[in-house]
């Protein structure tokens, strides 16, 4: 996607030297944009555990480019099945980072020493190139529920509402719900997104806003607790996110806050939707809710909150008075039957084992 009319990607391999890895500091946006160079796997590693880059398919693909560096500075069997434990620990519930770590082991394991690095790279330039294409594949299938609420309603906005950011920068290119706005928008549809803020990281209001707005989308920020009332209202056709693992049976863990959206959406009668690839189904789970396990981030993400100050410098206020405990469950899973549909690669599904089966045979 595009920077100002420059393109770019959320991960790639430094033209100079041809094997360090580039990377967005995200924890940056949308106040400086920063360009990190990762050299080691252990930065790798860091920049997923500290959240320099987030969103599922991306962690997955900054995970293999790590091991990658991983295997460049020591190329034995032990040396890499530690790294790639170190990577797979970093972060516990989207299901790509496991996903990308265990592809790129088949691939290298089954390789001889010295072309390991090569093969590495080779690999890891696939799962990106790969996560491109779906990604945009699901932007093909997801704008055709914008056409069709555009149809119900000429003349006027359609109003799509979104949790976190399931954007590019969340994905290696064109983002996972963020995909079919950027198609519909790009093909002249009149879009309009409510961009939940997404406490306590503010993905949405640091990221989907930023993402969204350079690409020139009309979009408005909102508190999280928003959404109901405008669905209430009709201002809501259609809730569009991502997921971060999906359940074989179609039970959807995403960010915090996303299980609370499905839940209006469904009293309002307004379309839940779940954009993922492939990468991001788990075909081992039964049940979302006891299998799915949900990150516990520092409970000083919601006592505090990080932004410019009006004078132009970096700030972190306290939000909460000192004494009180915080929690921060940083997922939540909506359970399929309040998921309307999911929009893969392969087109669009009802959220069940049957159906997801069907459209994805060799998994099923
Ligand atoms: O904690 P984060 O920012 O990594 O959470 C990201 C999300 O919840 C996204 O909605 C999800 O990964 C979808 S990515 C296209």
């Amino acid at each position: 996607m595009k920077i100002d009319g420059t393109p770019y990607r959320s991960v790639w391999v430094d033209e100079q030297d041809g094997w360090s890895v580039r990377i967005f500091d995200q924890t940056k946006l949308p106040w400086a944009i920063e360009i990190l160079r990762l050299t080691r796997a252990e930065q790798a590693a860091h920049a997923i555990r500290s959240m320099q880059v987030r969103g599922a398919p991306l962690i997955g693909a900054v995970a293999a480019y790590g091991l990658c560096l991983a295997l460049r500075a020591n190329n034995s069997s032990v040396s890499m099945e530690r790294d790639a434990a170190m990577l797979a620990a970093t972060r516990p519930t989207a299901v790509n980072l496991r996903w990308a770590i265990e592809r790129m082991l088949t691939r290298v394991r089954n390789t001889p020493r010295d072309a390991r690095v090569q093969a590495a790279y080779a690999e890891a330039a696939l799962i990106a190139e790969e996560d491109v294409a779906q990604c945009h594949a699901i932007g093909q299938h997801g704008a055709e529920l914008i056409e069709i609420a555009a149809q119900r309603k000429p003349g006027q906005h359609v109003n799509v509402l979104t949790h976190c950011n399931a954007g590019w920068l969340a994905t290696v290119d064109w983002g996972t719900a963020l995909a079919p706005i950027y198609v519909a928008h790009d093909r002249g549809l009149d879009v309009h997104v409510w961009v939940d803020e997404t406490r306590p990281r503010n993905q949405g209001a640091a990221l989907t806003a930023w993402e969204l707005g350079r690409h020139g989308v009309s979009h408005t920020v909102i508190a999280d607790n928003a959404g109901g009332h405008l669905m209430q209202h009709g201002e809501v056709d259609l809730v569009l996110v991502g997921a971060d693992r999906v359940a074989r049976t179609g039970d959807v863990a995403n960010k915090i806050g996303t299980y609370l959206k499905a839940l209006a959406a469904r009293d309002n009668e307004v379309p839940f939707w779940v954009a993922v690839p492939s990468s991001t189904i788990d075909w081992s789970i039964d049940d979302g809710l006891a299998a799915i396990p949900i990150e516990q981030r520092p409970a000083t993400e919601v006592s505090t909150i990080t932004g410019r100050a009006l004078d132009g410098s970096m700030a972190t206020i306290r939000v909460v008075a000192t004494g009180s405990q915080a929690a921060n469950p940083a997922f939540d899973v909506t359970p399929a039957r309040l998921v309307t549909g999911l929009i893969t690669e392969r087109g669009r599904t009802a959220a069940n084992a049957e159906n997801l089966a069907r459209l994805f045979p060799e998994y099923g």
